[in-house]
């Protein structure tokens, strides 16, 4: 199959190779090229140009796209789509006066979600997770990690992983998979964390391993959760096993953890609610991608991650939507972009930067997903007639996409 897409008033993040992440001053720019052609053959990227240029136009299928924006897909690289359930009750709770702390105090939280999570069975789970997949694929996302988490036993994060890999087989989205065993320490080990993490490290990560269910593997590094100390060892047990971290980490307090993720080789750091100086000193020179979440910030009304300050010391940033029950329900990228402009004073440019090139980064797909590159995957998003890209921040609840493709064919 080859189509041509012609008259396309902005084609968005144009490169011609395949960039490494981008840092600081760097996410300042986002190359488009002005009444363009792009060219696609099967599920890859083949050509792209001004018309001007265009020499031959023969294809099997030509799609005019005049006055309309393509982008490449969003890549969301921090979620937890498959979950059980909802947590509406705990949310209403919020407006009441209770904190997300003294919610979790009483057992709620990531517990409320593991209850209903280890009752559900792997083909419910399953139904009730492709509705949250294919809803963020028709708001434009092609590519996204997915962590376990709320299983906290083995059967029950195995039966999530599995519910994971049963999705990338389905779906024409690159799907990555994290083990996130190390969410919150179940209840019958609140005043035994040494026996959960050996059960971690000695029994789920290596069956975990056994099956081949994860990319990565994650833990909740922070104050009443898990301690630095903790993490390093699930972190060196992953490595072990040939999965690198993504961490959540600063969501409430700064403890020391983002300098040993750092030293731990993790491909991410994410949250980052709370952040020092010393943390930024630390995150300068590695290759390590801080993740900022500001749709969580959002919906349980905590501080954004100080982007300007990140952006200004020369750090690369990543968005993510973190859609998960308790913090975050929605995977609205075109939203998460939004808010990282209007709460976060990123520019447009920075935050589209941030929600594709380097996103593809946090998830090592690099290489094939992030812009609109030669031997990239045709996995586009085509927008309503705009007036400037600026739109898509600017209209924040506004629907702009007319209609996305994924790998080469038109999904929505
Ligand atoms: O990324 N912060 C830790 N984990 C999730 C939310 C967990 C939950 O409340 O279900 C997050 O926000
Ligand atoms: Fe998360």
């Amino acid at each position: 199959m080859t189509t041509l897409f012609i008259n396309i008033k902005e084609l968005l993040q144009v490169r011609e190779q395949t960039p490494h992440f981008l840092a600081g001053d760097e996410m300042k720019t986002l190359p488009v090229l002005k009444n363009a052609f792009l060219r696609i053959e099967d599920d890859l990227i083949k050509d792209y140009g001004v018309m001007e240029d265009l020499t031959d136009s023969t294809a099997d299928v030509t799609i005019d796209a005049e006055g309309k924006t393509i982008l490449p897909t969003w890549i969301d690289s921090h979620t937890h789509i498959v979950y059980a359930g909802n947590r509406e009750q705990e949310f209403v709770d919020r407006i009441n006066g209770l904190s997300y702390e003294e919610i979790f105090n009483r057992g709620g939280g990531i517990l409320n979600s593991a209850k209903k999570l280890q009752q559900i069975s792997e083909s419910d789970l399953f139904e009730e997770s492709k509705k949250r997949l294919e809803e963020v694929m028709l708001q434009g996302t092609g590519a996204l990690e997915i962590k376990s988490g709320y299983g906290l036993t083995l059967e029950a994060e195995l039966k999530m992983l599995r519910v994971i890999k049963k999705l990338k087989e389905t779906y024409p989205v690159a799907i990555k998979s994290t083990f996130l065993g190390a969410h919150a320490f179940p209840a019958e080990y609140k005043d035994n964390h040494e026996a959960y993490i050996d059960l971690i490290c000695n029994e789920m990560i290596p069956a975990v391993a056994q099956e081949n269910l994860a990319d990565y593997i994650d833990a909740f590094l922070e104050t009443g959760y898990f301690s630095v100390a903790e993490t390093e060892k699930i972190m060196q047990t992953g490595l072990q096993y040939g999965l690198r971290s993504k961490i959540h980490v600063n969501q409430f307090t700064a403890i020391g953890g983002i300098k040993s993720c750092v030293e731990n080789n993790a491909l991410s750091v994410d949250h980052l609610e709370v952040v020092t100086d010393e943390d930024i000193e630390v995150l300068k020179n590695s290759k390590t991608m801080p993740v900022a979440l500001p749709t969580c910030s959002y919906f349980i009304s905590i501080p954004y991650t100080p982007a300007r300050k990140m952006l200004n010391a020369g750090l690369p940033l990543a968005l993510a939507s973190d859609f998960n029950p308790g913090t975050t329900p929605s995977g609205n990228m075109n939203f998460v972009v939004a808010t990282a402009c209007i709460k976060m004073k990123m520019t447009p440019e920075e935050a589209i930067n941030a929600a594709t090139i380097n996103a593809a980064y946090a998830m090592d797909l690099l290489e094939s997903y992030g812009s609109v590159t030669k031997g990239k995957k045709a996995s586009f998003i085509i927008t309503q007639p705009l007036s400037s890209y600026y739109q898509i921040p600017y209209a924040f609840g506004s629907n702009l996409i007319e209609s996305v493709y994924l790998n080469g064919k038109k999904w929505s």
